[in-house]
């Protein structure tokens, strides 16, 4: 019964204005019920704090003093930054970066007990403040080996290389903790395409450079992806022989070209020198 509850819950918000931005929801989030007769919210695009009309955030935008997210700036590049947010001592940010997500995001469960993750917030910073792109979550500790819980780009942002770039500083985080990571399943479709980019991408290239052979499981110590994430892609690609019981890669060089020709951009590069982070303890 639950679950029927969850699927038939209508859509309220149905617009949001953050930052110089107006944008228009995807899914359901159960903001809380007082917000249950609105249309449109006005989120604090710093804070991330959500009111109900456009005069109470012009107020609030006049005392709030925030100009990034609460946390520590652990990567700048030019005007990329990337700010780590302690979702136990940042409980009300955390919180309002779940409501604000979950719109976006269809099938996740969100968790509002933020205690237990981190979370990363990419930002475009200018003179006026560092403006979201978009973020990721990571649980403090995983079981599962998971290194990224939700990631989502704000769709002004959408399709310009910020979601590969989200993905692949989840893995130089993982490469810096010395684990192999995953993200938390399911993924949705435009998720999935995501990381079947990522994926592809990085390991065509290191298949187009390696000389001999190469093992799943160097590639996934060179790599920190999980060796079934390996084995599913290279199997879509077509490039994994079963023999004598187990998978062999064939990176046949002309194979791989018509690959890394089909695979599209790269994304924006994460420049791993100018990532100044710790692993959580
Ligand atoms: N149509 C077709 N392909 C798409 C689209 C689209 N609308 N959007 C992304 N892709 C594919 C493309 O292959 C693209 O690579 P390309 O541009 O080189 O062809 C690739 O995904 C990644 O594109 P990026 O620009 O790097 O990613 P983007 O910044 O758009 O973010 C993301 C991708 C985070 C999945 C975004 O679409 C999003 O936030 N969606 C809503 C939330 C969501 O579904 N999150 C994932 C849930 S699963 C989880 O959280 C573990
Ligand atoms: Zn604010």
């Amino acid at each position: 019964l639950r679950e029927h509850e969850e699927f038939t819950k209508v859509k309220n918000i149905a617009t949001i204005e953050l930052g110089r931005y107006e944008i228009e929801t995807w899914y359901f989030s159960p903001f809380p019920p007082e917000y249950n007769d609105c249309t449109k919210l006005f989120f604090c695009e710093f804070c991330l704090n959500f009111m109900k009309r456009k005069e109470q955030l012009q107020r609030h935008m006049r005392k709030c003093d925030l100009k990034h997210p609460p946390g520590d700036e652990i990567y700048r590049n030019g005007t990329l930054s990337m700010f780590e947010v302690d979702g136990k001592k940042n409980k009300v940010y955390g919180q309002n970066l779940c409501y604000l997500a979950k719109l976006f995001l269809d099938h996740k469960t969100l968790y509002y007990d933020v205690d237990l993750f981190l979370l990363y917030v990419l930002c475009e910073c200018d003179d006026r403040g560092c403006h979201m792109v978009g973020y990721f979550s990571k649980e403090k500790h995983s079981e599962e080996s998971y290194n990224l819980a939700c990631i989502l780009t704000l769709p002004p942002y959408q399709r310009k290389g910020y979601g590969k770039f989200l993905i692949a500083f989840s893995y130089e985080l993982s490469k810096k903790e010395g684990k192999v990571g995953t993200p938390e399943r399911p993924l949705s479709d435009l998720g999935l395409l995501s990381y079947r980019g990522y994926w592809t991408r990085v390991l065509l290239d290191i298949l187009k450079k390696h000389k001999g052979n190469i093992s799943i499981k160097e590639l996934s110590d060179m790599t920190a992806i999980k060796a079934e994430d390996i084995l599913s892609t290279l199997q879509s690609l077509e490039l994994i022989q079963y023999r004598k019981g187990q998978h062999v890669i064939c990176a046949d060089p002309k194979v791989l070209d018509r690959h890394l020709k089909a695979a599209g951009r790269g994304g924006l590069e994460v420049d791993v020198s100018k990532l100044i982070w710790t692993p959580y303890k």
